[in-house]
């Protein structure tokens, strides 16, 4: 596809946040799937669900070889469908979006391009623009324990609110695309969280005690000293 027909019809294909807060300038919206990805918790968030000092856990694709050379045992086979929803931007507005997805999402994602499959009409193809954490990118953490996860989420926040509202949010949103839009990783985190009792109502940014960057392991263990 050349440049022009890219800038007059443009698809992004939203697998998270995306999915209940649509980008600006959309005229459409579909309901799908794409495959050969794998979505996981694993990219750190230090600047929407999460801070620099204490990252939050949010969403990403895994490409489906790279996934199953990381051993993960966690309900996927990794050859089903990742649902989320395709929207089509107003041609005069394509670069504008770019932008804008850039400012707010592009923290360690990398932009590639995949094909969508609509719900309805369900012959319906479209190649969409896709951002994925890209395992040589910092904010990706690699395969991590559902249990850890959960918890970290449970206890994040940042300037986009609650973790455990992005999880909550999004396990809601993939319930309203289809009837086969369920995604087993996502409700197993939901189930988890909503098994902790919710973080107590600090502030954003009260977590933020300790300014140097630290591993996941070391984070999690000053969580568990200072509880
Ligand atoms: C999304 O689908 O919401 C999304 C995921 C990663 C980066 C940007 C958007």
């Amino acid at each position: 596809m050349d440049s022009e027909n890219v800038a007059e019809d443009f698809w992004l294909f939203g697998y998270g946040s995306l999915i209940w807060k649509p980008p600006p300038y959309y005229d459409k919206r579909l309901p799908g799937y794409i495959t050969g990805y794998v979505r996981r918790f694993w990219q750190a968030s230090e600047d929407h669900r999460g801070t620099p000092a204490f990252p939050g856990r949010v969403v990403t694709l895994v490409e489906q070889s790279y996934w199953e050379s990381l051993g993960d045992t966690q309900g996927s086979t990794g050859s089903e469908q990742v649902w989320g929803a395709a929207y089509h931007i107003v041609p005069s507005k394509v670069e504008e979006v770019k932008d804008y997805l850039d400012i707010r999402e592009i923290n360690g994602y990398s932009v590639q391009y995949t094909t969508f499959y609509a719900a309805h009409p369900v012959s319906k193809q479209i190649r969409c623009l896709v951002y994925i954490g890209m395992p040589d990118n910092p904010q990706f953490l690699g395969a991590l324990h559902p249990q850890d996860v959960a918890e970290r989420i449970n206890q994040s926040v940042g300037p986009s609110g609650e973790n455990r509202e992005y999880l909550l949010q999004l396990e809601e949103s993939l319930k309203d695309l289809s009837t086969e839009s369920g995604d087993v990783h996502i409700s197993d985190l939901a189930r988890r969280v909503r098994s902790m009792e919710p973080r107590e109502g600090r502030p954003y940014g009260s977590q933020d005690l300790n300014p140097h960057k630290i591993s996941s392991t070391e984070e999690q263990e000053e969580i568990e000293k200072g509880s």
